[in-house]
């Protein structure tokens, strides 16, 4: 078996790619990245190591995806951040996350590769989730659920609305989620689709916009000053890398499973957090650090929460919590130190 991760060199595709080939090793993993995330370079003599090739190569180029012959793509190369297109930047973002998912199209259906498509919890509307009724806790917001299709004590399933504005990034993944079905539909692609909210664990370069959970270790481990934007009572769930990593797996050898659907996939509520939680979290290893308090962001959300119903009567659940991913992405800043130091410095 022969995958090819596009995106490979970030922290989804890089995470993915080493622990196939450690489980695998008879299987030829391929990585294709351009190094656009800052980090993402570091990992290119770990491929080599691991015995994972490695592709320069860019998603919106189609000559960089041809000749590479593969039977399984898991596309994970995007312009991840939900403020992605706000100073500029909007074409990187539609030609990336778009055309570029359009060309791995192209190329999986000429090999007759099956795809794997990470999507995100962001193709549900701001106002969709930030209009549903909420109790304001001392350290969080709790959901109250009040009949409204995809919402239960749960989080929110499958069934949530899609009417209203999400971001461009959000766009850009509902429009490639589309575009997938198609493909599925009209030319007999195998697809899957997995909709997820915050993914975190070891190897993830964060920053403001995208990757919460490695920026508050590592602001904390390296001293450097951090802000809330809002209250801090915003709550999401934490699916770790690694749980990922088995459903990615689970999914690759049963794929017929999964074909041709979406799934929401996350932590779920017992791994979920707020920003005051987890600044609490980083205090008792750390000691106290004085937090700068903001005004909330426009595309901020109070509240996600996966329901993993569906994906869960497919034999996946995630098993990992809050505090050993915390753990993980702290064991990992130790570890690497002298190179990340100034990556978050
Ligand atoms: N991390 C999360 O919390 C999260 C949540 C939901 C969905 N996702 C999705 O998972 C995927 C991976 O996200 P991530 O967190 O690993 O992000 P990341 O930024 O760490 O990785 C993305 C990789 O894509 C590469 N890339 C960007 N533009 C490219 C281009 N034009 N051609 C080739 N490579 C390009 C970057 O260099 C980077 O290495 C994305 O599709 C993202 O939307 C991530």
């Amino acid at each position: 078996m022969t995958i090819l991760i596009t995106g490979g060199a970030g922290f989804v595709g890089s995470n993915l790619a080493f622990s196939l080939k450690s489980k695998y090793p008879q299987y030829k993993i391929i990585v294709f990245d351009n190094l656009r995330r800052r980090g993402s370079e570091l990992n290119i003599k770990k491929f080599h190591e691991a015995g994972i090739a490695f592709i320069h190569g860019d998603i919106r180029n189609m000559e960089d995806l041809e000749g590479v012959d593969f039977d399984l793509l898991i596309e994970a190369s995007a312009e991840p951040s939900v403020l992605a297109g706000m100073d500029g930047g909007r074409k990187y973002l539609i030609d990336t996350n778009l055309n570029g998912l359009v060309n791995s199209l192209e190329i999986a259906l000429k090999q007759k590769a099956k795809v794997i498509f990470l999507s995100t919890s962001r193709v549900y509307p701001m106002e969709v989730i930030n209009s549903l009724n909420y109790e304001e806790k001392d350290t969080r917001y709790a959901l109250h659920v009040n009949n409204v299709a995809g919402v239960s004590e749960k989080g929110f399933c499958e069934e949530l609305s899609l009417n209203g504005y999400r971001t461009l990034y959000g766009a850009t993944k509902l429009a490639s989620e589309y575009i997938i079905d198609e493909y599925v539909h009209m030319f007999g692609l195998e697809a899957i689709i997995n909709r997820s909210g915050v993914i975190a664990g070891a190897g993830q370069f964060g920053k403001v916009d995208q990757g919460f959970l490695t920026l508050w270790a590592a602001n904390y481990y390296f001293n450097k000053p951090l802000s809330i934007f809002g209250n801090g009572k915003q709550v999401r769930d934490i699916l770790n890398i690694n749980d990922l990593f088995d459903l990615i797996d689970l999914q690759i050898h049963s794929f017929e499973n999964f074909s041709a659907q979406r799934f929401n996939i996350g932590g779920g509520l017992k791994a979920s957090v707020s920003l005051l939680e987890l600044d609490a979290m980083c205090q008792n290893r750390f000691g106290n650090k004085r937090i700068d308090f903001k005004e909330q962001r426009g595309m901020d959300l109070k509240y996600y929460v996966s329901d993993n119903t569906k994906i869960s009567n497919l034999r996946w659940c995630p098993k990992r919590n809050v505090e050993e991913t915390l753990n993980e992405i702290l064991m990992w800043i130790e570890d690497n130190e002298k190179d990340l130091k100034w990556i978050f410095a």
